[in-house]
Formats: structure tokens, sequence, C-alpha cells
């Protein structure tokens, strides 16, 4: 029994079935939350339905979350599995990429186990923590403790606690059988409760029909969430305090560096991926259109691609860059035949103005194997005119008719 109240707030009534909604924000998006968190991986997801013959219904308590979370991770389906069966439950494994709380609520389910790894931003510092989470969909009620409680961390509440909604209440409770942590019922107190209110008043956006827009989880771009963050710690720690420091454009640094350097980790790992399902061994080779202070092109070259940048106007940062690695060519784009890249692999539209409606176009006559990254900041039309009101991602999306 989670018997304790930490905090509690009323709800509007009309707002209680979105509980699952937030609940799977603050499940699968918990760095929201928490900004020394870079990302969740899911490891497993069980959907749970008691066995036909049993006459009592699932029965999720502190014992059994104390059970689950001691599970050893390598085991963690069979033996979960394993104690679910003493409890007349079955337990069906679910694809961990696909999972949503909200999604099993309305498939007569009578549960769900998810166990999520917090990936840390600053994995120098922190380590990444494992959470079990035991959601009951018939008492709205969300069971959650930390496996490594051990550890000095803030990334996580150290005790094991409940997120409940009873009639039109959302309340956070503890059980006196647990562990308690002072600093962990404030933050649950004082951030928690709140974030999860906000998250179910909050109208899911929909469409005209009413169907909903938008997920709680973004497109997974990246495969690997815990290789993608150490790659991007990796470049960091090689190109970015380095170039902060050295930084002689009057934009900021810190905003330039690490935006590039995320898209250079990313970069780096779907050009990997590609390789590993082709075989290819060669690294790709890019240009980068539009390419500005070029510091993309510098990384993704230092890292052994072959390519180069090219841009109208010449930045000062290009004189910083070795130039037995950095080709970077001033040059106007205008597309046309010639201005195609027949023996590019990547041609890269970073925010690349006026060109980047021209990209796609450029890649598919350079030759029948070019592919393209285009990452669009604002919407332009082919003869170059900017759209005034669209500049949302969903808003580009709608104007370039994808
Ligand atoms: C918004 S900036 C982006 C720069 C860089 N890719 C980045 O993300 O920091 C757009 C760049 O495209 C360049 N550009 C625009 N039209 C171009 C063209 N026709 N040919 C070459 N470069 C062009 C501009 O000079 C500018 O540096």
């Amino acid at each position: 029994m989670y018997e304790n109240i930490i905090a509690e707030t009323s709800v509007s009534k009309e707002c209680v079935p979105n509980f699952w909604k937030a609940v799977d924000i603050y499940l699968f998006k918990t760095h929201v939350v928490n900004k020394k968190l870079f990302g969740v991986k899911t490891l497993s997801v069980l959907s749970l339905n008691r066995l036909e013959w049993s006459e009592t219904r699932v029965n999720f308590d502190h014992k059994l979350l104390e059970e689950i979370t001691a599970v050893p991770l390598a085991h963690f389906v069979d033996y979960t599995r394993e104690i679910l069966i003493k409890c007349v439950v079955q337990a069906t494994e679910e694809n961990p990429d696909a999972a949503s709380v909200d999604h099993f609520s309305q498939y007569g389910n009578d549960g769900l186990i998810v166990l999520n790894r917090l990936i840390p931003k600053n994995i120098g510092v922190f380590k990444p923590l494992d959470v079990v989470c035991l959601i009951d969909y018939a008492s709205f009620s969300v069971l959650l403790k930390c496996r490594q409680t051990e550890e000095e961390n803030n990334l996580f509440p150290k005790m094991a606690f409940e997120l409940k909604v009873v009639k039109d209440t959302l309340s956070i409770r503890y059980a006196s059988a647990g562990s308690f942590d002072a600093r962990s019922m404030r933050w649950l107190e004082e951030v928690l409760l709140g974030r999860m209110q906000k998250w179910m008043e909050s109208a899911v956006p929909t469409n005209a029909i009413g169907i909903r827009t938008s997920s709680i989880r973004s497109l997974a771009l990246v495969d690997n969430l815990e290789e993608y963050n150490s790659l991007f710690h990796e470049l960091k720690q090689k190109y970015g305090l380095s170039m902060v420091s050295i930084w002689p454009e009057c934009t900021d640094p810190q905003k330039f560096v690490f935006e590039d350097i995320a898209i250079a980790a990313y970069l780096l790992m779907l050009w990997r991926k590609e390789r590993a399902d082709t075989g290819e061994d060669k690294l790709q080779s890019f240009v980068d259109i539009g390419c500005g202070n070029g510091l993309l092109v510098y990384i993704l070259a230092s890292e052994g691609h072959r390519g180069y940048g090219i841009d109208l106007r010449k930045r000062k940062l290009w004189d910083l860059y070795p130039a037995a690695t950095v080709d970077l060519r001033v040059q106007t784009i205008v597309p046309s035949s010639a201005s195609l890249f027949p023996d590019i692999d990547w041609i890269i539209g970073n925010h690349s103005d006026e060109l980047s409606p021209w990209i796609p176009v450029i890649a598919a006559r350079s030759s029948y194997s070019c592919r393209f990254f285009l990452l669009p900041c604002c919407a332009y039309e082919f003869d170059g005119n900017g759209s005034a009101t669209n500049t949302q991602h969903e808003a580009y999306l709608s104007h370039r008719g994808l």
C-alpha cells in the first residue's frame, strides 16, 4: 500500500483519462523534467493480464515492485514472468520501441511493466539508471522505483513512489514499508506533481477530424540513443571546447558549436549504419551546401569522410581549420545542371535557406545513388521567396506537401 500522500492536486474531471498520456511523457521523455538527462531507452515492456481462471484482480503492491526491481537485468523478462505467474498474471513481451502506456490502456490489458534506462547527458559524471514501472490500469496507479538507489545522483528519486488518480485528484504517494528520502520528496512535490497536472490538462493536438496529430514519442531519429550520446560526448571533448575558446565570429559559440556537433554525431551514426547495412567499408563522401562557418565540414572531414563545404561567403573561422583536412570553397550555387555533384554520396543542406527546396532536386539530378540530408529552418519556395508565416516544422512539411 502506498498510503502516505507526499502531495496532491485536483484535476478537471474530463482530463482524468489523460493520466496515461501524462504518464507516457514522464516515462518516455523523463528528460523534459530533468535537464541532466539526455533521453530514455526502453529496455523491456511486458503487458499483463490475469489468467482466465483467476478470480482476483491483479494486485500491484510495494512488495511486488521490490521483487521485480531486484530481478537481475540479464534475466529481467524471464524472472519477472516467473514472479507474475505466482500472482496468476500472464506477461507478454512487447516491442519496447513502440510502447505507449496510453496505447495499451485502450486494449483491455490489466497492466504493464516497463523497464527504462535513463541516459545522463554527462556520461563522464553520471551513470545510466534503470527504472522499473508497474502500471495498473484499473486503479489508475503507476509504481516506480529506480534499481540503483545507492548511487549518489540527482537523476531520479531515490525512493519508490506512486502516481495515482482517485476521482479527480492526482497524488504522489510513498509506502511506509519503503525507504524515505527528503530531497526526492521535495522534488516530487515541487516539480513532478505540477508537471503531471499540466500534461493532463493540456489539450492533445488533433486534426480536423479529431485524430491525434502529435505522438507523445518523437520520431526515433537515432536507433541507439546510448551510442549517439557517447559519440556526442566524444565529439564534444574532441572539438567542442577548443572551438568555443577560439570562436572568432560574432555569433554565440555555445549555440553553433554544440548544435553542429549534435548534427555531426547524427550523420556519423547514420552513415555508420548505412555502411553496416550495405556491407560497404568505404566512408561516405559529402558536400555541405551553404556551410556557413564550416564547422560541420571540419568535424566530418576530421572523422575521415572525404568532403567539402560551399558557401557564397567566407567566414573568419575558415582560416583556423587545418588546410590539409578541411576543404571550404567560396561559390554561389545556382540550381542548374552546372551545380551537380555526380561523385558525391551525400548532399547536406543544414539551414540552407533559399537552397533548401533545391537540395532534393540537386541530389536526384546528381546521380541515382546520391542521398541528401536536409535540416531546414524556414520554408522557402523554389523561386527563393520565403513563407512569412511558416516557421514551424509541421508547417514546413505541409508546405512541401510531405
Ligand atoms: C542560415 S546559414 C546556415 C549556415 C550553416 N549551414 C549553419 O547551419 O550554420 C545559410 C548559409 O547558406 C549560404 N547560402 C545561401 N544561398 C547560397 C547559395 N546560393 N550558394 C552558396 N551558399 C549559399 C549563406 O551564405 C549562409 O551561410
